[in-house]
């Protein structure tokens, strides 16, 4: 809710805890045990920030936050409002939202190209060891210097086909791909489709531009129900979303609020398993994407799912009631109490296993941008519906949506096996004509002409295998790279 221009979240007694728009992009957390009312803070929040026009995206993982379409109607967060908020004009509102889902079925399709999604992000998706992914990496290469799209995963396939047949053309340039490795890959694109990848890889691609739209501010869900059952795919599209909004957006100064808000539910989902140099890609993403304007709320059980380096920028910090039941929740407890400037009027670490379902300690960045003490707060009522959408109203919104005719249908705009069969014709043209040189040649100067080719190819095939052994050191740093964390450049470098 809005209250003299800032997010009223909660009230301790008579005083009004807020988080300020202008400290809104120095991202937030919002814990708690299962049932103490995060969605519900989840949501009061995401109503504050369309209330002044700010569009955010959030991940929906129980379909219960879907809700924010429709006004909500429950007398008894009406009577809250009155009595315990002193709210007399308290309203119930609906919000404009637009439905995504990358299966296409509650939402407009969320499509990105095979090239765009990019090597490092692909091979987690498959699977793929450290050697195999380095072979992906050249296949990019390979396809990106000979002009070939790789939009969907037939794209790939047949492109992967094409160099198993030519691979000892390319290993001058870009090293030995192992037959073996290569076949590996090919199978492991089997893994993309059960993933639903058919439905994901492909165009018209997702313009991310589209959510951030402040003419129309709109709340982006993603509907992440299904989804949610494949950690792995949950956490790379979601990260693939973040570098992808990191390298549109502009550098902006202080802003009055943020451009655009992320709020990413089931948070744990993005940092469990993964590997190293994606947790450190998070890391860089989450730091440097506050300058572009942007807020990043993360919604956790426990502050301790979330990696130590990502928590400490999480400046906004809404705490819901935990249990501590097992040493393991006792130490997080104790870990979250100590998160924040203590209050004198109570324990921190007493109260966060005292609070009721709707309560949480809260401190937020005051205006000057430091940590504020900590209240323990009722967060003010929703005003947005509590429940679940049903099948029709889902159809309904998505039909409605502006951005309805762009992304409903598939399109199929690559030049894949065009270009695949040109490179494969100008081969064959090749081989036929130096066949038909070289039997000239052999018909016209016997002997000279031998020793002079077989010196001549001896230093190319000196050259060549220099080039490969340069290739195998670049690829084993690369390794070694990834292994230590900096294999950043390459993972933020993108085809294009
Ligand atoms: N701020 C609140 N005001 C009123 N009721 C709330 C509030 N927060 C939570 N509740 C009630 O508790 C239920 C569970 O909250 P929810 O946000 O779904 O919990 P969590 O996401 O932490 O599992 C809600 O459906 C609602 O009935
Ligand atoms: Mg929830």
């Amino acid at each position: 809710m809005i209250s003299d221009g800032k997010i009223w979240v909660g009230s301790a007694g008579d005083k009004k805890v807020y988080l300020y728009p202008e400290m809104a992009n120095r991202h937030g957390l919002i814990a708690g045990a299962s049932g103490t009312g995060k969605t519900v803070t989840l949501k009061v929040l995401v109503e504050s920030f369309l209330d002044i026009g700010v569009p955010v995206f959030v991940a929906d993982i129980k379909g219960d936050v879907a809700g924010l379409a429709n006004e909500g109607d429950s007398a008894k967060i009406a009577k809250r409002a009155k009595e315990r908020f002193g709210i007399d004009d308290f309203e119930f509102k609906g919000y404009p939202v637009c439905f995504w889902d990358i299966y296409g079925k509650k939402g407009l399709p969320v499509r990105t190209t095979i090239q765009d999604m990019g090597a490092p992000l692909l091979s987690r998706l498959m699977e793929l060891s450290d050697v195999q992914s380095d072979v992906l990496n050249i296949i990019f290469h390979i396809a990106e210097d000979n002009d070939i799209d790789l939009y969907t995963i037939d794209n790939l396939r047949e492109t992967i086909r094409f160099i198993t047949e030519n691979k000892d053309d390319f290993t001058a340039k870009y090293g030995t791909m192992s037959a073996q490795s290569l076949g590996s890959i090919q199978r492991s694109l089997l893994v993309l489709e059960d993933l639903g990848g058919e439905a994901f890889f492909g165009e018209p691609e997702l313009d991310i531009m589209d959510w951030m739209d402040d003419d129309e501010p709109r709340i982006n869900i993603l509907h992440s129900v299904e989804l949610a059952h494949n950690p792995t795919l949950y956490g790379t599209f979601l990260l693939w979303m973040l570098t992808k909004l990191f390298e549109k957006l502009p550098e902006e100064g202080d802003l009055e609020k943020p451009k655009f808000v992320f709020f990413f539910d089931e948070a744990h989902m993005l940092f469990t398993d993964a590997p190293k140099a994606l947790l450190t890609k998070v890391e860089q993403v989450v730091k440097l994407i506050r300058s572009k304007g942007v807020g990043i709320y993360f919604i956790s059980q426990s502050p301790s799912d979330i990696p130590d380096k990502v928590l400490s920028q999480l400046s906004n910090r809404i705490q819901h009631g935990l249990r501590a039941y097992t040493p393991a929740e006792q130490k997080a407890v104790k870990a979250a109490a100590q998160a924040f400037r203590a209050n004198p009027e109570f324990k921190t670490e007493e109260a966060i296993l005292d609070l009721g379902v709707g309560e949480a300690l809260i401190s937020c960045l005051d205006e000057d941008g430091r940590p504020s003490i900590v209240q323990r707060a009722f967060i003010v009522p929703p005003r947005s519906y509590l429940g679940a959408l049903s099948d029709a109203e889902y159809k309904e919104v998505v039909k409605s949506s502006s951005l309805y005719k762009k992304y409903r249908d598939t399109s199929d705009n690559s030049n894949t096996d065009e270009r695949i069969a040109k490179l494969e014709k100008s081969k064959a043209k090749e081989s036929s004509k130096s066949e038909k040189e070289s039997s000239k040649k052999t018909s016209s100067s016997k002997s000279t002409s031998s020793s002079k080719k077989s010196s001549s190819t001896k230093s190319a095939a000196k050259k060549t295998a220099g080039k490969a052994a340069g290739r195998a050191v670049g690829n084993a740093a690369a390794v070694i790279g990834r292994e230590a964390g900096k294999g950043l450049v390459s993972l933020f470098k993108k085809r294009k």
